[in-house]
């Protein structure tokens, strides 16, 4: 039999088995008990919170043979029906896939059909706030004389897109996210009756990164359950999630605070000469200084994003040793870094410089004016290089590119080819950074091989006198030519100068 995945296998099949949104399943299930359902709803919340799952509950309840309570029996043929899809009278569209005019005309034209097998029709119309404007006005007309027993109801997670006028048609409700106490309390029936085993820590982190989606949470689990099998320990979702321990989290923060660079250093390059990925420590490690800024602020009642049990004490031993300015500064530092690893492939000296310039927030004779570009204690360290002399911003004529390009081209036209698809970024130090769109990868790859890279580099001293390198970078973005200049400065940071010919 074909494995089913948890969230599917766990999707609740009637009104008490919904998990949290106490304030929906209540008022829907009395509509449905009472008889007095509307023509129309609208569910909006976040990912994996229940909005599918209550509208197929209410499919059911109105069409369900033997309803009790407001609550379907899933067991009358009905309800098999709908359980399985085959289910006439239950019409589920997604949005996304069928976002025009013509499926929306086809639904108006279909809706005056009455019902073939049940009472009700009841069409779920999922991510619905991505209708074009026809379709939506297609849909209006439809709710705006609602044929008897047909019963709509949107769902969305972006409330904000839907037109007024859709919305004052339906009654709305709004879907929160689950607590992680909620998350947890699921996430241990699952795996109990699955005969899984989790300690505390391994569900908490679970659950906290599922952001009170449920969905993601028992993805999460079907994913460390198949890679770990049924014993599952902290170590194990972390090392699936790609995540970091938080008890290193807190020991890498302490380092810095201390000042103690060697041992930052240390712990940077172990962590990630096993595998963690620069961006996402940078990112945890700004996780972990929200969580001391919490600790400072509200104490231990806040809601940790990665701090844990094994953490917690680390916590008050921080609070006399920093100050909230100190944690904003650092916090800003991490994540201008986390922006920046996104694009660069000097990964391990940013991350190390970051780490090096929240270690400087702590020396006594730091003076506020300081930039945190250029850190006394980074000048200490052997790892970081003297700060930027001169970058160049890049705009569409730029002379520098121009040269280059023309004396690439006289030298070797392919050459010229492949290299005049990219756009220069800058320079920093002797090194000049070249940026190519992701569907440019051959042209970057051809760049890179010696052959192209010596003619450039031959170029490039013909123009500046240097010995220069060259960089060649994927940028990330597809509406690359608007941001370009804006990535360029984040990279090379204020200290931006024309490079003079
Ligand atoms: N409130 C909840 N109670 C119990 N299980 C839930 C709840 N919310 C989500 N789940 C679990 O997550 C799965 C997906 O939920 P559902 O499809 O209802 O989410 P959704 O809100 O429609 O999400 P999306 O916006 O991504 O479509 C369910 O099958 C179930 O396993
Ligand atoms: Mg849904
Ligand atoms: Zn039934």
């Amino acid at each position: 039999m074909a494995y089913l995945a948890l969230y599917r296998a766990w999707r609740p099949q009637r009104f008490i088995e919904v998990v949290g949104q106490e304030k929906t399943v209540i008022a829907l299930r009395n509509a449905v008990k009472e008889g007095r359902l509307s023509h129309a709803y609208l569910f909006s919340g976040p990912r994996g919170t229940g909005k599918t799952s209550i509208a197929k509950i209410i499919a059911k309840a109105v069409n369900c043979i033997n309803m009790e309570q407001g609550e379907p029996c899933n067991h009358c043929s009905s309800c098999n029906d709908i359980n399985n899809g085959n289910f006439m009278d239950v019409i589920e569209i997604d949005a996304a896939s069928n976002r025009g005019i013509d499926e929306i005309r086809d639904l108006r034209e279909k809706v005056r059909v009455l019902p073939a097998q049940g009472k009700h029709k009841v069409y779920i119309i999922d991510e619905v706030h991505m209708l074009t404007t026809e379709a939506f006005n297609a849909l209006l007309k439809t709710l705006e004389e609602p044929p008897e027993s047909v019963i709509f109801i949107l769902a969305t997670t972006e409330l904000q897109k839907i037109p007024a006028t859709i919305r004052s048609r339906c009654q709305s409700y709004n879907f929160r996210r689950l607590s992680t106490g909620e998350i947890i309390a699921r996430l241990e029936e699952v795996a109990s009756s699955d005969g899984i085993n989790l300690d505390q820590d391994a569900l908490y982190i679970i659950a906290r990164r599922a952001n009170g989606g449920l969905r993601d949470a028992l993805s999460t689990l079907d994913q460390v359950y198949s890679y770990k099998g049924s014993e599952v320990s902290k170590e194990d979702v972390l090392d699936v999630l790609g995540l970091v321990d938080d008890l290193f989290l807190a020991k890498l923060v302490d380092a810095a605070i201390n000042r103690d660079t060697g041992v930052v250093i240390d712990m940077l390059g172990k962590a990630l000469s096993q595998g963690k990925e620069a961006q996402q420590l940078a990112r945890e490690a700004s996780l972990y200084l929200r969580d001391l800024l919490l600790y400072l602020v509200i104490g231990e009642q806040a809601e940790w994003s990665v701090v844990s049990g094994e953490s917690q004490p680390w916590l008050e031993k921080q609070k006399a040793k920093i100050d909230k300015n100190q944690i904003l500064k650092a916090l800003k530092i991490l994540t201008d870094t986390t922006d920046k690893l996104r694009f660069s492939e000097g990964q391990k000296f940013l991350l190390e410089l970051a780490f090096l310039q929240i270690s400087a927030l702590f020396e006594e004779t730091v003076v506020s004016a300081a930039t945190p570009a250029s850190p006394p204690v980074a000048k200490k360290a052997k790892t970081v290089p003297e700060k930027p002399v001169k970058a160049s911003r890049t705009e569409a004529g730029d002379p520098f590119w121009g040269k280059l390009l023309a004396g690439v081209k006289e030298k070797k036209i392919p050459t010229h080819a492949l290299l005049v698809q990219g756009k220069l970024l800058g320079r920093k130090d002797d090194t000049i950074y070249v940026g190519y769109k992701k569907g440019y990868k051959f042209h970057k790859e051809k760049m890179e091989e010696r052959e192209n890279r010596e003619i450039v580099k031959a170029i490039l001293k013909e123009i500046t006198g240097q010995e220069c390198e060259i960089q060649f970078i994927f940028l990330d973005d597809d509406q690359y030519n608007d941001i370009i200049v804006k990535k360029a400065i984040e990279f090379f940071g204020e200290d931006i100068v024309e490079i003079k010919d």
